[in-house]
């Protein structure tokens, strides 16, 4: 897919909740089914999975019905919830810039003979297909997210931070602080606090996972090279209430 459409969909998609149940026509399963195929990790070393399932095995709980659902699968090991997040906004972008909808759904789960035929954790849901609302968002302040200056304290980098700014986050918490500079981009996310964080602790690294990918397709947009890297040593002097995911090295 082109990097531009790509680009401009990060300020136009939107979650989809409602959908058209027919299911997708074979040609565009398979198109899906090669996409997943492509998907660029956060860590190279941590396997995962992605599987097309039917709403069937899918115990829904509050959400909505979808005609297909993408589960994605993992190692457990450090670094895996973002790593999930990042590769799997590749295929919420794909979506949505292919014309069809879909939401991340951490509330919905599968059902035990599914989840027995996989060695790796069952991590997350997103349900896709034709969307039965108005699919794409026609004005940047239609994103409801907090200010730039909010989530960092970057500055000359702007243009690219905004992409990461409008990113989607579990419960639309945007957990997530963008520090260093403009050339090499530490991201981190603030723990929830201990009430919320019984439920939701799972979904900060996931959202940060989101963001960073958000921010590499924008740097690139941008005419910039990027490289990942993954140093603990990096940035000691921040807060105490953030956790480090990440950092996104910028050249030309
Ligand atoms: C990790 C994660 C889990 C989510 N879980 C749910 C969910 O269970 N149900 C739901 O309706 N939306 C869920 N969402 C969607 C968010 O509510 C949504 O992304 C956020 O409100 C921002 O809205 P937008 O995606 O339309 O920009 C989830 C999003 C993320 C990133």
């Amino acid at each position: 897919m082109e990097e531009d459409k790509l680009y401009k969909t990060i300020f136009k998609r939107r979650s989809i909740r409602n959908f058209d149940l027919a299911p997708l026509d074979k040609n565009t399963l398979i198109e899906i089914a090669e996409h997943i195929k492509t998907l660029i990790p956060l860590h190279k070393d941590i396997k995962t999975e992605f599987w097309i399932l039917p709403p069937e095995v899918v115990k829904r709980r509050t959400m909505k019905k979808a005609p297909h659902y993408l589960a994605a699968f993992s190692q457990v090991k450090e670094g895996y919830l973002s790593n999930v997040g990042f590769l799997m906004q590749q295929m919420d972008l794909f979506f949505s810039a292919q014309g069809l909808g879909s939401c991340w759904q951490g509330i919905p789960r599968l059902k035990k003979e599914v989840l027995e035929n996989s060695d790796l954790e069952f991590i997350i849901l997103m349900p896709f297909g034709k969307a039965q609302e108005p699919l794409h968002r026609t004005d940047i302040s239609q994103f409801k997210r907090k200010q730039l200056t909010e989530i960092t304290d970057i500055s000359g980098a702007n243009e690219i931070l905004e992409a990461a700014r409008v990113a989607p986050s579990a419960t639309n918490a945007q957990p997530w602080f963008f520090t260093g500079d403009k050339n090499l981009i530490h991201a981190y996310y603030k723990e929830p606090g201990r009430v919320k964080g019984l439920f939701t602790k799972k979904y900060p690294p996931i959202d940060v996972g989101i963001s960073l990918y958000h921010l590499k397709v924008a740097a690139e947009h941008f005419g910039k090279k990027t490289e990942v890297l993954f140093d603990k040593n990096i940035p000691k002097d921040i807060k105490e209430e953030y956790t480090y995911v990440a950092s996104l090295k910028l050249s030309n």
